[in-house]
């Protein structure tokens, strides 16, 4: 028994211990510059899904949980937020190269069509974030609109390489 009482001390000790090794947060003090919201100028409806469902994990400004103070959660939360941006990052969409950007709407579009996201993890708790096949489609029709209007704006070679 004594050892087992010592295990447990350890784990409770090193939990204690973990608190303290904090990562930093993903939060920006302004708006970007770079913002998708700047470039494209969704309606409400659409820019409120983007900061609702998205905005967590795939932007500079990331609405913490209480829960995201408790170690190691805090870390696994940073490891999909960083992930996320490397893929993703709604604060700078408007900085990325054009065919970029047009890649990046059309995996949108696949994502959320397939379910894929918002991740189906987060919205167990994050119930306000879930989508509903309506607000699916009206995101799914606005981003294929953005993906016209880059079209009809800009020649085919600058948002496709030539087959
Ligand atoms: C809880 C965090 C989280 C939320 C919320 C979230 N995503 Fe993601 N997303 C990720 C992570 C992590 C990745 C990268 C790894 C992966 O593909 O699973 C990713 C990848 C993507 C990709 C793939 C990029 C590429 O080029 O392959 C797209 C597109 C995307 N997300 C769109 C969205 C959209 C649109 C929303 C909102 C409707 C959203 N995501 C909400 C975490 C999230």
């Amino acid at each position: 028994m004594r050892i087992i009482k010592r295990i447990l001390m350890f784990i409770a000790g090193l939990l204690v211990i973990l608190q303290f090794i904090r990562p930093a947060k993903n939060i920006l003090r302004s708006d970007s510059q770079h913002d998708i919201t700047k470039q494209f100028r969704p309606p409400p409806e659409i820019e409120s899904i983007l900061r609702t469902s998205c905005y967590d994990c795939h932007s500079d400004s990331t609405r913490y949980p209480w829960y995201a103070e408790v170690q190691p959660v805090g870390w696994w939360l940073n490891n999909h937020i960083h992930d996320a941006k490397q893929e993703l990052n709604f604060s700078e969409f408007a900085s990325y190269r054009l065919r970029r950007q047009y890649r990046k709407l059309e995996e949108m579009i696949k994502q959320v069509n397939e379910g894929e996201m918002p991740l189906p993890s987060y919205l167990i708790i994050h119930t306000d974030a879930r989508l509903s096949q309506q607000e699916k489609d009206q995101f799914v029709a606005w981003v294929n609109a953005m993906r016209d209007t880059m079209k009809t704006s800009n020649p085919v070679d600058s948002l496709m390489r030539r087959q």
